[in-house]
């Protein structure tokens, strides 16, 4: 058995900050953020909006999308870095706010490679045949994270959630390729905002600077663009596929400039490389859902067509998964 992408989804909230909004905050303006990054706004979640309530949204497009009822969801798998809470985790809350009432539900925190981590998880339970529907979502609210004073980070990330739905077939095929080097995690952080001293008051002090996103951009970049090309030419050799038969390479939407030199490592054109990090900015996890079910909604993917998804980040990870839609 194999799972086979019956529908995707997406929502973003609806309030939009530019970059001139930001440039309000830090010392920053719309030229260096276009230039730099290739970003021109993103969502930002308002307060009331969780993680979850705009990962239903995404996973009731999807399950509209597949023509599935939410009932007949076995399995939901939620990857985020940026959960509402820790206990319940958002698939379970996706569960209740959609009436999946007999689904399976955990999270996944893959960071920017948690879509790729999740689709892996729900292909092997639906190989084994454990079960025959999975829901998958990537969901950030990573303004929650984000310090706004920083304008080094601040400009980069935006909220927003993506979803697909899986089905589990007699023929099809799937290929994944991933990888994770914990050795270099302290180039990404954020840590937990739940470290106490046992004993201390509730409210001893300001919030931790530690427990905001930090990153060395150049270092992310360098290891973006010498590993992404590597996974994918990895998976594609492991799969004697020729990177010409790949109708669109589906990148996590970290950088434009990344994805550029993606593709020219990989003597390709552009073109093949959607993007719509203008749009939405770096979504984590949810990036790479969003950007699929874009080009699917707009009518771009045939049935046959080979499709690579490829993503990474913190932890540090990356990987890469090889679908024919
Ligand atoms: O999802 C995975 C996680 N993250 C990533 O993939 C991010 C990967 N890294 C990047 O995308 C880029 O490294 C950044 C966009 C974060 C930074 O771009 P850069 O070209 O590496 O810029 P830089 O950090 O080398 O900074 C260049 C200059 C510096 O000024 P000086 O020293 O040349 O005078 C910075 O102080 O730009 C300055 N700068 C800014 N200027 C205006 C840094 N941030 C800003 C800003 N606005 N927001």
């Amino acid at each position: 058995m194999i799972g086979k992408i019956e529908g995707t989804g997406a929502y973003a909230p609806v309030q939009i900050w530019d970059n001139n909004r930001l440039a309000e905050l830090v010392d920053t303006n719309d030229e260096w953020i276009r230039e730099r990054t290739g970003i021109v706004k993103r969502h930002v979640a308002e307060e009331g909006e969780t993680t979850a309530l705009i990962a239903a949204k995404a996973a009731e497009a999807a399950l509209e999308n597949a023509g599935v009822s939410a009932e007949e969801i076995d399995l939901i798998i939620v990857a985020t870095t940026s959960p509402g809470n820790l206990v319940p985790n958002t698939a379970c809350e996706v569960q209740h706010l959609i009436g999946a009432s007999h689904a399976t539900c955990f999270d996944l925190n893959g960071a920017c490679t948690g879509f790729i981590f999740a689709l892996n998880t729900a292909q092997a339970y639906l190989a084994q045949g454990i079960y025959s529907n999975a829901l998958i979502v990537g969901a950030e609210c990573l303004s929650n994270l984000v310090d706004w004073t920083d304008r080094s980070t601040c400009i980069l990330f935006g909220d927003g959630a993506g979803a697909a739905v899986l089905r589990a077939v007699e023929e099809g095929y799937y290929a994944q390729m991933t990888h994770s080097m914990g050795s270099k995690g302290s180039v990404l952080t954020c840590a937990s905002r739940n470290k106490r001293l046992p004993g201390a008051r509730m409210d001893s002090g300001a919030q931790d600077p530690k427990t905001f996103l930090h990153m060395d951009g150049g270092e992310v970049f360098k290891f973006a663009v010498s590993r992404m090309p590597e996974a994918i030419k990895e998976l594609l050799r492991q799969e004697q596929t020729a990177a010409e038969e790949i109708d669109y390479f589906i990148l996590h939407q970290a950088n434009a400039r990344i994805v550029s030199a993606v593709a020219k490592k990989l003597g390709l054109d552009l073109d093949r490389f959607p993007m719509n990090i203008t749009e939405y900015g770096n979504t984590s996890s949810a990036s790479i859902p969003i950007l699929l079910d874009e080009l699917n909604q707009a009518g771009k993917l045939k049935r046959g067509m080979k499709l690579v998804l490829a993503g990474f980040g913190g932890g540090l990870s990356y990987g890469a998964s090889l679908i024919v839609w």
